[in-house]
């Protein structure tokens, strides 16, 4: 069942390059140069009106969505205001028949999301699932939608489900500002080019980062706080990669934008705190250098997850995993990569129960 894996968590991981393409495949036409995609075609001129999109999900998918709005206001100039669907459906937003809700689950069965989709809907707005679960609660009640065909995911920690999302969000953020006009054909031509690649290069940092990340993680197995960085794609990537650690290996971890360490968190810095640090060459790259000199000053130790062939932090930092270069916007599906496995090695090295880590459910149908 596990597939020779000693966890369904790790299978599941190693199965991304599969599911990502499973993601595409039908929906992203290079040759024709289109993205082929019902639920966005049919309610095209509803979205790309939008006055504002509002994604709402939890947890992991929560993260997806804060990726997913910097790829829609990137490619189709939309608004997108992310939340927490705990949060929304508390708070009486400001929602109207105007608006377009993107709800994202793996589940399709999570509480807070499915009680904020009803409240978006009777406040007119249009709602739009990610759901990978087929035919579950979510996906049903929602007006539209496209599934992540990532497979059942069995671990608990969310894991070829998030990189399946992102590669959802990328597809729909694509297709509207191709229609939309911000996105120029050539520009879209490029970055579909770039997206069908990813499965292939997702492939590719499993193959050379497995050893790497298993070695790195034996370092720290009695860790008891880490910080993950990044900037831009890469911030709620960094998000993603804290809660993969706590989730499964309970060590405390927190994920901040780069250039927010120096506002506060910079204080924990000392030769016992952990650095994971997200630092592709497209993304801010200076300005990444300098906060990893500024860990370095006060003897944090930094693991670097760069693109292949980097020098300038790789040269400062403790430990270093390297992923192929891509395109700024799909970075994060690559880079998170790594920080899966090392979260799922510092686990399996502490002896904990990886695919059914303490007080975690795979569905929260409770609020
Ligand atoms: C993280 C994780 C949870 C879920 C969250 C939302 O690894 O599994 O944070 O992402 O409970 O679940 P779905 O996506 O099913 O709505």
């Amino acid at each position: 069942e596990k597939g020779g894996y000693e966890h369904f968590m790790l299978k599941e991981i190693f199965e991304q390059p599969k599911s990502i393409h499973d993601t595409l495949r039908g929906r992203l036409l290079v040759e024709e140069g289109i993205i082929k995609m019902a639920g966005i075609w049919d309610n095209l001129e509803r979205l790309n009106q939008a006055q504002k999109i509002t994604i709402i999900a939890c947890g992991t998918s929560w993260h997806a969505g804060l990726i997913g709005e910097y790829l829609i206001e990137e490619f189709a100039r939309i608004p997108v205001e992310v939340e927490y669907a705990s949060e929304f459906r508390y708070r009486n937003p400001i929602i109207s028949e105007k608006d377009i809700v993107i709800a994202i689950s793996q589940s399709g069965e999570t509480a807070d999301t499915m009680a904020a989709i009803k409240m978006a809907k009777e406040k007119g707005a249009f709602v739009y699932g990610i759901c990978n679960v087929v035919d579950s609660s979510i996906s049903r009640v929602t007006d539209a939608g496209s599934y992540t065909h990532a497979g059942p995911e069995i671990g608990v920690a969310s894991t070829k489900a998030f990189t399946a999302q992102l590669t959802v969000l990328s597809l729909i953020a694509l297709k509207l500002g191709k229609h939309n006009g911000h996105l120029s054909n050539q520009e879209f031509m490029r970055l579909i080019t770039e997206l069908d690649t990813i499965p292939q290069k997702v492939q590719e940092v499993l193959d050379t980062t497995h050893e790497i990340t298993k070695e790195i993680a034996k370092n720290f197995v009695d860790a008891q706080n880490f910080l993950y960085l990044g900037r831009g794609y890469n911030f709620p990537a960094a998000l993603e990669g804290a809660l993969k650690l706590k989730e499964i290996s309970y060590i405390h971890a927190e994920g901040y934008p780069a250039a927010e360490m120096k506002h506060g968190p910079i204080a924990l810095i000392d030769e016992n705190m952990p650095i994971v640090i997200i630092a592709p060459k497209k993304g801010h790259y200076d300005k990444i250098v300098s906060n990893v000199q500024e860990i370095k000053a006060r003897k944090g130790k930094v693991i670097a997850v760069v693109n292949k062939g980097d020098t300038q932090v790789a040269s400062v930092a403790d430990y270093v995993i390297e992923f192929p270069e891509t395109s700024e916007c799909f970075s994060p599906i690559i880079a998170s990569v790594p920080l899966q496995l090392l979260a799922y090695y510092i686990a399996v090295y502490r002896g904990a129960n990886v695919d059914q880590p303490r007080n975690l459910a795979k569905s929260v149908t409770v609020e």
